[in-house]
C-alpha cells in the first residue's frame, strides 16, 4: 500500500471510531428502533471523503488530528449520512440500493427513515453545540457546516435537482446544472473542506491564515466538489452496482439533468479532466504558501479516478 492509501486507511479508523462513540449507548441514552435506523445508515461504510477532507486540511495546514477535529469531521458525515437517507426515499429518487445494501426505508419503512435523518441531523448539531462550548472559536466552522448543509448548499442542491427543468438552450441549462450541482454536492465539500481550514485558524491563530489561503481552499472546494458529482453521475452510466454499492442507470430513468445526461460521457469527462487541472494548479499555489499538500494531492486523486 502506497503512503497516501495508508494515510486513507488510517483516517478512516479514526473517523469509524468517532462515529461509533457518537451513536453509542454511553452517547445516546435510547433503544429506540430510530437509533439502530440511524446506525444502519451511519456505520455502512462509504468513503467518508467530507470527514477525511476536514481533517486532511487541518494537518495539511499544521494542525494534529485530537478528539475537537474528529468530532467535527464526523458531525459532517453525520449530515451526510441523513442527507442520503432521505435522497433515496421514493419521495425523491426512490433507491433501493445503497453502500451493497439495502436503504434505510427498505429495511426501517419510510417513516422510520425520515425519523432516521432526522436523528442524525439533530445530532450532528447536538455534537457541534458542545464542541463550541468547549471551544468557542469554533463558532465560524459550525456556521459554515449550518449554512452549506442548508438551503444556500445540500438543501438548496437538491430541490433544484427535484424542480423539473426544461430548456431548449443547452447553455442555459448547463449553468442551471453547474449551480445545482456545486449546491448539492459542493456544499458539503465546501463544509468539510472549510471546516478544516477554520479549526487550523482557531486552533494556531497566526497572520497565516488569510483571505488569500482561505479564497484557494474554498476554490479548491469548489472545483473539487463539482468535479465529485460529475464522476457520481458518470458511474451512473460506466459503473456496475456491485462496485459501486448502488443501482446504475438511474438517472437516465428518472430524466435527471445531470452532465451525463445532457452533455454525454466523452464531454463529461473532458469537463472533468478540466476540473482536476485546475485542482492541481490550485493545489502547487497552496504548496507556495507552505500547505503540506501530499495526501491531499493523493486523496484528490483517487477521488477522481475511482470507479465506486
Ligand atoms: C454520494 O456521496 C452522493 C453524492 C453527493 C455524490 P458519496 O459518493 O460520498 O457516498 P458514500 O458516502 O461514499 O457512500
Ligand atoms: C445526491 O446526489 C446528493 C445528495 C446531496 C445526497 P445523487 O442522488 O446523485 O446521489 P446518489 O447517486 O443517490 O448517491
Ligand atoms: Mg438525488
Ligand atoms: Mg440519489
Ligand atoms: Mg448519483
Amino acid at each position: 500500500m502506497n503512503k497516501g492509501m495508508q494515510k486513507y486507511a488510517e483516517y478512516l479508523d479514526q473517523i469509524e471510531a468517532e462515529l461509533i462513540r457518537c451513536t453509542s449507548e454511553s452517547t445516546i441514552d435510547s433503544k429506540q428502533t430510530v437509533v439502530d435506523a440511524m446506525r444502519y445508515s451511519l456505520l455502512s461504510g462509504g468513503k467518508r471523503v467530507r470527514p477525511v477532507l476536514t481533517l486532511a486540511v487541518a494537518n495539511a495546514l499544521g494542525s494534529a488530528t485530537d478528539q475537537n477535529l474528529l468530532r467535527l469531521a464526523s458531525a459532517i458525515e453525520m449530515i451526510h449520512a441523513y442527507s442520503l437517507i432521505h435522497d433515496d426515499l421514493p419521495a425523491m429518487d426512490n433507491d433501493d440500493l445503497r453502500r451493497g445494501k439495502p436503504t434505510n426505508h427498505i429495511i426501517y419503512g419510510e417513516g422510520m427513515a425520515v425519523l432516521a435523518g432526522d436523528g442524525l441531523l439533530n445530532l450532528a448539531y447536538e455534537e457541534l453545540f458542545n464542541l463550541c462550548e468547549l471551544q468557542p472559536t469554533l463558532n465560524k466552522a459550525c456556521l459554515n457546516i449550518a449554512r452549506k448543509a442548508g438551503i444556500n448548499g445540500m438543501i438548496g442542491g437538491q430541490s433544484m435537482d427535484m424542480t423539473k427543468f426544461e430548456s431548449d438552450d443547452p447553455e442555459i441549462s448547463l449553468q442551471y446544472l453547474i449551480k445545482l450541482q456545486k449546491l448539492k454536492t459542493g456544499g458539503l465539500i465546501n463544509a468539510a473542506t472549510l471546516s478544516g481550514y477554520y479549526y487550523a485558524e482557531a486552533m494556531q491563530n497566526t497572520d497565516n491564515f488569510n483571505s488569500q489561503l482561505e479564497e484557494l481552499f474554498i476554490t479548491y472546494a469548489d472545483r473539487l466538489g463539482l468535479a465529485f458529482q460529475i464522476r457520481d453521475d458518470l458511474l451512473d452510466v460506466m459503473s456496475n452496482e456491485e462496485k459501486l454499492g448502488k443501482s446504475i442507470g438511474k438517472d437516465m430513468r428518472d430524466q435527471k439533468l445531470t452532465f451525463v445526461t445532457l452533455l454525454g460521457v466523452e464531454e463529461s469527462k473532458k469537463y472533468e479532466n478540466k476540473l482536476y487541472d485546475e485542482i492541481v494548479l490550485i493545489l502547487s499555489k497552496l504548496e507556495k504558501l507552505n500547505v503540506d499538500i501530499d495526501f491531499l494531492s493523493c486523496f484528490t486523486s483517487i477521488l477522481m479516478h475511482r470507479d465506486y
